[in-house]
């Protein structure tokens, strides 16, 4: 009785959880909430297109989560599409370990300061933009 009871409570959760979208996300939600405003800093590119509210952001194009945290540990944009700045909601990742940005001719102006905040950060890649200025003050 009690095994048929908690098996059968068992496959309730294994089924709600893939039935139900909401529970299984991995996704944390303040690292949706940057990565959703970063794509708005971005006006929408297409080449974010995947990057939809109503999914995990831990399968969006170009962003990885940490297999144990679920916090985005990179944020890799190659090839084209991204113009303007880098925006300052990138800093507002503080799992941030890899961050690239790569054959993004029409990403310009300066380096972005908020970035000195993200503590994790082990490489930062900036290669075949337009950006340009110092790390450091
Ligand atoms: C960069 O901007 C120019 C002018 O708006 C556009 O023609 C070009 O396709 C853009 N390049 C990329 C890689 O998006
Ligand atoms: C970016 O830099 C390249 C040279 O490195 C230049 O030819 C191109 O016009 C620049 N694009 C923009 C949008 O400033």
């Amino acid at each position: 009785m009690d095994l048929k009871l908690s098996t059968l409570l068992c496959l309730t959760l294994l089924f709600s959880t893939i039935l139900n979208p909401a529970l299984s996300e991995l996704c944390n939600p303040k690292d949706k909430k940057v990565l959703l405003q970063i794509k708005k800093a971005f006006n929408n590119p297409y080449v974010l297109s995947s990057w939809n509210p109503k999914t995990d952001c831990c399968d969006w194009y170009s962003v990885t989560c940490d297999s144990t945290t679920n916090r985005v540990n990179s944020l890799t944009l190659f090839s084209g599409g991204l113009s303007g700045q880098i925006p300052p909601q990138v800093g507002d990742l503080p799992y941030l370990e890899l961050l690239q940005f790569h054959k993004q001719p029409n990403l310009t102006g300066p380096i972005q300061p908020s970035i000195a905040k993200l503590k994790s950060l082990k490489l930062l890649r900036l290669s075949w933009t337009n950006i340009s200025g110092r790390l450091c003050p």
